[in-house]
């Protein structure tokens, strides 16, 4: 409905009447609306109402400040060319929507992708990896749990070109430079989040999540296969497979939202788990008090 029908005085003491009375309520999302005004009142998007009509979520991060990274980076060239890949953001969008739904509080900082906000999440959105790595970096210190679910470009254009290249030689070379490893430089952080990254492999899964995990110092990472038509990038449906340091678990094949809150509910519990091993271990180092 339109905005100002939502926030009607009549509209909202039903409302209120309603929930009072235990009725629980799907939305509504605000954004733009039909008329071309921009407020709350809009339907919830499909995926949304969905995920509100599985049975409850366990609320496993309820006040947790969840940062989570979704979509691809876009590498300019020049000002209408760039280097960019096939993430649609699907899967990050899934887990902040899965993340909200255990009671999170949740930032979202996307490339560039067509896809709604999903309700209750804060987007930041950027274009370039090294944009990505600033807010990323930024959000990180405040943040308890970081999920690298982005297809960042591990290599960017050594220069972008002021003026759109001119066609004319036979053949162009392009030079690149690294980029920076956002989700290593966050798990390397002194007192940083609990931190998860995705591995997407093309062959050889497991072998190369467990060379990532380690490499990249994570705490969790969640392996999925890519470059195949019903999975991985730009579709509905995902595998995954979860490892941890000395551990691993099967998520299984389905949807990107219910792959989610999987991976949230296992997120949740290494978190727990990190945090009563830590807590353990600091209490064997503390000098004993007293006389
Ligand atoms: O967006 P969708 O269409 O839904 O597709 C989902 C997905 C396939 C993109 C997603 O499930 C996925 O696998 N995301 C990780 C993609 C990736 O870049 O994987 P990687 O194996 O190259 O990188 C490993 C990890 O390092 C990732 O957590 C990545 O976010 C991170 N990384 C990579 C490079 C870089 N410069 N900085 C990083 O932080």
């Amino acid at each position: 409905m339109n905005y100002q029908m939502w926030i009607n005085a009549a509209t909202q003491a039903n409302y209120s009447l309603l929930r009072e009375r235990g009725v629980q309520f799907a939305g509504p999302a605000s954004g733009s609306q039909a008329c071309g005004e921009t407020g709350p009142g809009r339907m919830l998007e499909p995926v949304e109402i969905i995920t509100a009509l599985a049975p409850a979520p366990s609320r496993c991060l309820e006040g947790v400040r969840v940062l989570i990274s979704a979509g691809p980076t876009f590498e300019d060239i020049d000002p209408v060319r760039y280097i960019g890949n096939r993430s649609s953001g699907r899967m990050g969008f899934a887990v902040a929507r899965a993340a909200v739904a255990a009671g999170a509080d949740v930032s979202l900082v996307a490339g560039p992708v067509t896809l709604e906000t999903p309700s209750g999440v804060k987007r930041i959105d950027v274009r370039g990896a090294v944009e990505m790595r600033d807010e990323v970096v930024r959000l990180a210190a405040t943040a308890d749990v970081f999920i690298s679910v982005a297809a960042v470009a591990d290599y960017t254009p050594a220069r972008k070109a002021e003026q759109k290249i001119k066609k004319g030689l036979p053949t162009q070379k392009l030079e690149l430079v690294g980029t920076p490893d956002i989700v290593a430089e966050v798990a390397a952080l002194d007192t940083g989040p609990f931190t998860v990254g995705f591995a997407a492999e093309t062959e050889n899964l497991k072998e190369h999540a467990i060379e990532k995990l380690s490499r990249k110092r994570l705490d969790m990472i969640a392996a999925n296969r890519v470059g195949q038509d019903d999975s991985g990038f730009d579709s509905e449906n995902n595998e995954i497979l979860i490892l941890v340091p000395g551990g691993e678990k099967y998520l299984g094949k389905g949807s990107k939202q219910e792959l989610a809150r999987l991976l949230i509910e296992e997120a949740a519990a290494r978190m727990k788990e990190k945090e009563r091993i830590e807590t353990r271990s600091d209490k064997n180092i503390r000098p004993a008090s007293g006389n």
